[in-house]
């Protein structure tokens, strides 16, 4: 197999994480029992959060929420934040503010915000190198919410600058959000006060999938999203007010936080600036294997993050279920569930076909794809 879908979701996982969630079967409920299969739960609960953290900088560990993923982590965030007293307006009525790059994990949210509670959504254009200078017109004009940042597309692999907009947002008081998905585990990323980080653990990471997190940095408060039992505070009916509990009702995903706590031994934080490089480096290699022929068109900008997109001349679907079916090479076609992406690039309805190699996918598998893509597309341009 080549795998060339890290953007979808890592393959293999990190060495451990099979092992470590194994083991986690063996462990009890973490929900505040004293004996020692409840014990090794809460401990492999305590000592993955704090690994975490310590990756993303964080200094208090309790503000590192777990979720079933990133989707849940990015929903947990919106609601959360515009219900709380961290936005200027409450609930109904709120301005966001978003990129024009977002995954569906972000838009429907907002579009249901939209539709049901009244909320203003303006969405800047991210493609051509200027949000932040949009960002600024748009909040020199009025405030807003909540800003809303897809840091690297898993269509196109733009990036966006992180001081830049991180500065304006402090500048006009506005709490902002980073999906970091794409990047989270792929290139280093400190959370800051009045924002967040929402990803998940399966992707640059290397853990496995039903697992993500939400990084609230200091001066922000959310209101939660789901309600039950947390195993403190039991004698109330409301939930606790302190974190993590507040935010994390309901028996955790032990095996898969078993899992993310191997992935996070198998590197240290150092190493992601490495990985950013060995990344840029692929990313480099599929250009230049790309550019100069007429009947491939690029979709994304050089220097990018995992996932960079073709759009061609003959049909993509076509011409990825051949690779599968001749070589045995995985990637990925369509809309990557990122309609408002397509239409920005230019490449709705239809999608594109999308390379998304990883940090350590070899030069020598490269140049396979390269080799095998070509004679696929002449092939297939031979038969139309
Ligand atoms: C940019 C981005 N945001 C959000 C998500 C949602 O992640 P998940 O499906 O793991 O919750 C993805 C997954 O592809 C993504 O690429």
């Amino acid at each position: 197999l080549l795998y060339l879908d890290h953007s979808a979701t890592s393959l293999p996982k990190a060495l451990g994480v099979g092992e470590a969630m194994s083991k986690a079967l063996t462990f009890g409920n973490p929900g505040r029992s004293g004996y020692g299969a409840a014990l090794d739960a809460s401990r492999v609960m305590s000592d993955t959060r704090c690994a975490l953290a310590e990756l993303l900088g964080m200094e208090d560990d309790s503000r590192l929420l777990w979720t079933s993923g990133a989707t849940e982590a990015l929903n947990l965030a919106i609601f959360g934040i515009l219900k709380s007293d961290s936005g200027a307006h409450s609930h109904s009525g709120a301005r966001v503010i978003s990129t024009n790059l977002e995954h569906n994990a972000v838009a429907r949210p907002l579009e249901i915000g939209r539709q049901t509670k009244a909320w203003r959504w303006d969405i800047l254009d991210a493609v051509a190198g200027e949000f932040a200078e949009h960002l600024e017109q748009s909040l020199a004009l009025e405030k807003a919410d909540l800003v809303v940042v897809n840091h690297v597309s898993n269509v196109s692999g733009h990036r966006q600058s992180q001081a830049a907009i991180r500065g304006i947002c402090l500048k006009y008081g506005v709490p902002l959000l980073w999906d970091v998905s794409q990047s989270v585990g792929c290139e280093p990323l400190v959370l800051h006060r009045g924002e967040m980080l929402a990803g998940g653990a399966h992707k640059g990471l290397r853990g496995p999938m039903g697992l993500g997190f939400l990084a609230v940095g200091e001066g922000l408060n959310l209101e939660p999203f789901k309600f039950g039992g947390t195993g403190s505070a039991s004698e109330s009916l409301d939930l606790p007010n302190f974190w993590p509990d507040r935010y994390e009702s309901g028996t955790p995903n032990v095996p898969a936080i078993a899992g993310l706590g191997a992935a996070l031994a198998s590197f240290s934080p150092a190493d992601l600036g490495l990985r950013q490089t060995e990344l840029q480096h692929r990313r480099d290699f599929l250009w230049d294997s790309f550019s100069s022929d007429s009947r491939v068109q690029l979709i994304g900008p050089r220097e990018g993050g995992t996932a960079l997109s073709l759009k061609l001349e003959v049909d993509s679907g076509r011409l990825a279920q051949l690779l599968w079916d001749q070589h045995e090479i995985a990637l990925r076609v369509g809309l990557h569930c990122s309609p408002l992406a397509h239409q920005s690039l230019g490449t709705f309805a239809h999608g594109t076909l999308r390379c998304a190699p990883a940090y350590d996918t070899t030069m020598a598998e490269l140049d396979k794809f390269v080799l095998v893509f070509y004679e696929a597309l002449n092939q297939i341009a031979r038969k139309n």
